[in-house]
């Protein structure tokens, strides 16, 4: 007979030390039946359980090619889809705490893309006309939809590479969630700003003429990364007035006019490996959330290297902060009994449809 699983009150009471030599002891018992893929924005004490860290393009790939039974993601939903999908069947995805999202995917819809879809379909025909490219942020269903239009998925690293493809594909992009990716990756292909029009989803035609739809090469969709829209081109301006030899590397979830100003723009692993990289005795400026900051800055002290945050606020993604020691123990113990919480099982006819854009992707990046 069947017990129950074990129920996460016990849990939430536990302090973080007592949760992380829980977590040790259960992944002893766990051995190779789990694989722990962990985000760099997790927190230090998730993260010092990980056995495979990375961005979202690396933690894919790696998603997929794990042989462990049980595949336990501390990061947020779209990537624990992303690794169900591309797993094989019998592997099971899991994600600690139900209540990491991301703020951004929520801000596309499928509901909203596919009225997005049909509106512009009064102006052209959208299946002749349009790739439809979705961040990897966003959720399965979204991806679906790509891979039924004949679209595809980007992620922060090959955003430049999957528009080249989409445009060899259809003259032009309908670019969801993250405008600002969208279009820091357009203009580093060579398409000018005024090539690129905003989506706003609330409004009808998403408030654009059908002048602006035949001209646009690039339609962006109104969203954007709360914590990433913190920074601001004067915390650039600051520091290099106060440090005119520093380096300012960001994410291309910033601003263009952020990304404008940096010297260095890359995915969260890029940045890691463009720090890690740099000469000795050199000052940094980092536009990324403040957990990948703080450990980067640890990493490189003993080179001398100095490593600065670009907000004076503080940015944390607090979806991600979800992932907790204590949830993480839970979900191990529960293996450990043979129970499986929190599974994350995309529908299979979705699932179908997002693998092909998601495939496409990985063949092109
Ligand atoms: P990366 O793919 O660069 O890790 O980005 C994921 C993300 O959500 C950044 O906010
Ligand atoms: Fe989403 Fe922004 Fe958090 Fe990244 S940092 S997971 S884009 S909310």
């Amino acid at each position: 007979m069947q017990t129950a699983s074990i129920s996460f009150d016990r849990f939430n009471e536990l302090a973080d030390k007592a949760a992380g030599e829980r977590i040790r002891a259960a992944r002893a018992k766990l051995g190779d039946k789990v694989v722990l893929l962990c985000h760099h924005y997790q927190r230090a004490d998730v993260y010092a359980h990980a056995d495979i860290t990375g961005d979202s393009l690396k933690l894919s790939r790696l998603a997929s090619q794990s042989d462990a039974e049980n595949i336990v993601f501390c990061g947020v939903h779209f990537m624990a889809e992303v690794a169900d999908i591309l797993s094989r069947p019998e592997q099971i995805s899991i994600l600690p705490d139900l209540a990491a999202g991301c703020s951004m995917a929520d801000m596309a819809s499928l509901a909203k893309v596919e009225r997005a879809w049909r509106e512009l379909a009064a102006v052209l025909n959208p299946d002749e006309k349009i790739t439809p490219v979705t961040y990897i942020n966003s959720a399965a269903d979204l991806k679906a939809f790509c891979g039924e239009h004949g679209g595809i998925v980007c992620t922060s690293s090959n955003a430049p590479k999957i528009l080249e493809w989409s445009f060899a594909q259809r003259e032009k992009v309908l670019f969801f969630p993250d405008q600002h990716l969208g279009r820091w990756s357009g203009f580093k292909m060579g398409i000018s700003l005024d090539e690129m029009v905003i989506w706003n989803p609330d409004l009808e035609q998403g408030g654009l003429t059908r002048e602006q739809i035949e001209k646009a090469k690039i339609i962006l969709w109104h969203g954007y990364c709360s914590v990433h829209q913190m920074f601001q081109p004067g915390d650039i301006l600051k520091f290099r007035n106060q440090h005119p030899d520093g380096l300012v590397i960001s994410h291309p979830e910033c601003s263009f006019e952020v990304c404008k100003q940096s010297d260095y723009i890359g995915s969260t692993e890029t940045i890691l490996n463009t720090v890690k990289a740099g000469p000795p005795n050199t000052r940094w400026l980092v536009g990324t959330e403040l957990n990948l900051v703080e450990r980067l800055a640890q990493e490189v002290k003993h080179e001398g290297k100095i490593v600065q945050f670009m907000a004076s606020t503080i940015c944390m993604c607090s979806t991600m902060q979800r992932i907790d020691p204590q949830h993480l123990a839970w979900t191990l113990e529960n293996l450990v009994e043979g129970r499986v919480v929190n599974q994350i099982k995309v529908p299979e006819h979705e699932a179908k449809l997002a693998k092909i854009s998601l495939e496409r992707m990985l063949a092109v990046s």
